[in-house]
C-alpha cells in the first residue's frame, strides 16, 4: 500500500520534484535548480546513458572538484573553456555600440599590484622584445577620460605569468597601475607577451584534448580601466597575426580587440614594438536604452 493518489503516479519525476520543493525555498533557487533539473532530464532522455556512462560523468566531476584548490581553480576552468563564464559576461556587462567590449579578467589577475609613472617599463626583468604601448581613453561621447586608471597585466615573453613562476620572475613582473595624464592618455613600457596554453594536466584539459579540441590562448595584454562616472571596463588587447587568433580556448577575440603590434626602428637594431590603443568606456548608469541613444546623438555633435 502506498496510499498514492492516482493523480499522483500521472506525474513525472520532475514533476514530482517541483511538487516537493518547499514553499520556503528561494523563488530564485527553487527556479534555477528546476530549469536546471529540467534540463539535465531532457539530456538523460536525449542520450539515454548507461549507468556505466552516468558513472564516468560522476567521476570527472568528482576529480574537477579534487582538482581544485586555492591556486589553481578546475571549476572556473571548466567554466571558462564551455564558453559559459563569457556568455554570463557578456550578459552581465553589455557594452553599446562604439565602446570597448568587456571580457573575462582570467585567473591571472592581482589587484595590488604598484601605482607606477606614465612612461614606466613593466618589465623587471628585462627578458622579451621591447613594446611600447600608447593608449587613449574616452567616454562614448569622444571626450577623454583624464582621471582615469589603468591597471595592465600580461605574460612574458614565454607565455607565463608572474604569479605562475615565483622562483622565476621578480614579484610584480608585467604589471601595474597608472594614472592617465590630462590628455586621457596612458603610455607605458614593456616586453610582448607570448601566447600560451591553459592547463593540460587535470581533468577539463584531458577532456579537451580527448575531443580534440585546442588549448591555446593567442597572445594579449590584459587591461582594467576604472574612472569616475564610468562603469569599469575589463577587456583584452589581442595579437591579430597571432597563429591561434581563431581559437582562443577562452572565448574572448572580438574584432574591436584585435591589434598591430608594429615594428619599430631601434637604434642597437634588435626587434622592437609599438601598440597604439583605443578604449571607449561606458557612462555608469548608461544601462537603458534612452540614455545611450542620447550619449550616441551627442557624440555624433562632436
Ligand atoms: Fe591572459
Amino acid at each position: 500500500m502506498d496510499g498514492g493518489s492516482p493523480e499522483k503516479h500521472a506525474h513525472t519525476v520532475l514533476e514530482d520534484l517541483a511538487l516537493r520543493v518547499g514553499p520556503e525555498a528561494q523563488s530564485r533557487l527553487a527556479s534555477a535548480f528546476l530549469a536546471i533539473v529540467g534540463r539535465v532530464h531532457d539530456l538523460v532522455a536525449d542520450l539515454q546513458p548507461s549507468t556505466d556512462e552516468l558513472k564516468v560523468v560522476i567521476d570527472f566531476l568528482t576529480e574537477v572538484g579534487h582538482t581544485a584548490d586555492a591556486r589553481r581553480q578546475e571549476w572556473v576552468l571548466l567554466a571558462d573553456v564551455i564558453g559559459v563564464s563569457t556568455r554570463v559576461e557578456d550578459i552581465n556587462c553589455p557594452r553599446p555600440e562604439g565602446a570597448t567590449p568587456n571580457t573575462l579578467p582570467g585567473p591571472f589577475y592581482r589587484m595590488d599590484v604598484p601605482d607606477l609613472p606614465l612612461g614606466a617599463n613593466l618589465s623587471r626583468d628585462g627578458i622579451g622584445e621591447p613594446l611600447h604601448v600608447r593608449l587613449r581613453l574616452t567616454g562614448l561621447d569622444g571626450h577623454p577620460l583624464p582621471q582615469a586608471q589603468v591597471e595592465v597585466w600580461h605574460a612574458n615573453a614565454f607565455g607565463r605569468y608572474e604569479n605562475q613562476d615565483p622562483d622565476l620572475q621578480p614579484e610584480f613582473n608585467l604589471r601595474g597601475r597608472l594614472a592617465a595624464d590630462e590628455a586621457g592618455q596612458v603610455t607605458f613600457e614593456t616586453v610582448k607577451p607570448r601566447g600560451y596554453a591553459l592547463p593540460e594536466d587535470g581533468p577539463v584539459g584531458r577532456l579537451l584534448m580527448a575531443l580534440g579540441l585546442r588549448l591555446e590562448r593567442p597572445a594579449h595584454l590584459h587591461f582594467r580601466v576604472t574612472a569616475p562616472g564610468f562603469q569599469t571596463l575589463t577587456t583584452h588587447i589581442f595579437d591579430r597575426h597571432d597563429p591561434a587568433i581563431d581559437r582562443d580556448a577562452l572565448f574572448g577575440v572580438r574584432p574591436e580587440l584585435l591589434a598591430d603590434f608594429r615594428a619599430r626602428p631601434t637604434e642597437a637594431g634588435g626587434a622592437s614594438h609599438e601598440l597604439d590603443l583605443c578604449f571607449v568606456l561606458v557612462p555608469a548608469g548608461a544601462d537603458d536604452a534612452a540614455s545611450l541613444e542620447h550619449t550616441r546623438l551627442s557624440r555624433k555633435e562632436h
